[in-house]
């Protein structure tokens, strides 16, 4: 599992390659930080710091405690997701395998790859969870509920 203490090597662009899928193809991103007395500054840029295009940002805020988020699946989404502010959990899970992930740092990020369901819990009081995706919203390619996710799933490995 993934620790904050640990010095983890990231390379520029993370290893997207397609023999790899589900919840190994998941990997925490290391974003540059500017460290300055007057504050830290990270950046994110299209297909640099992340392997796709962002077509859309949006973020998760004054989550009530015990709340839980997320609870679904993409078709083909992607999505980079960082605590801006705070921390949260997110539990990855690709039908097979299951992960877990403490985000706590605003230069840390989450790449999800399509078909991997993710529920968000444990957010701290004050988090921001920021999502970047690869494309706009669309509510058809979602999967909502966990045993059409793992039909789904089950469907492809039939294949
Ligand atoms: P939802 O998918 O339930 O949020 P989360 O999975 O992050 O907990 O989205 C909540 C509502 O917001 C739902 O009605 C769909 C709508 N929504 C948009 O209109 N545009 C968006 O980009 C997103 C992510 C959600």
């Amino acid at each position: 599992m993934y620790k904050l203490n640990q010095i983890i090597e990231v390379p520029e662009i993370i290893n997207n390659s397609k023999t790899k899928t589900g919840i190994k193809k998941c990997q925490i991103v290391q974003l540059p930080k500017i460290t300055d007395h007057r504050g830290n500054l990270t950046v994110i840029e299209n297909n640099k710091n992340i392997p796709f295009e962002i077509k859309r940002v949006y973020y998760l805020y004054d989550v009530p405690g015990g709340v839980e988020r997320g609870s679904h699946a993409h078709k083909n989404l992607q999505q980079l997701i960082v605590a801006i502010s705070g921390s949260f959990d997110i539990i990855i899970d690709d039908g097979y395998h299951k992960k877990k992930y403490h985000l706590n740092r605003s230069y840390y990020g989450l790449y999800i790859c399509p078909m991997v369901w993710r529920e968000i819990i444990n957010f701290s009081s004050g988090a921001v969870c920021m999502s970047l995706a690869s494309d706009l919203y669309d509510e058809s390619d979602y999967y909502r509920n966990y045993q059409d996710f793992m039909k789904s799933i089950k469907r492809q490995k039939l294949k």
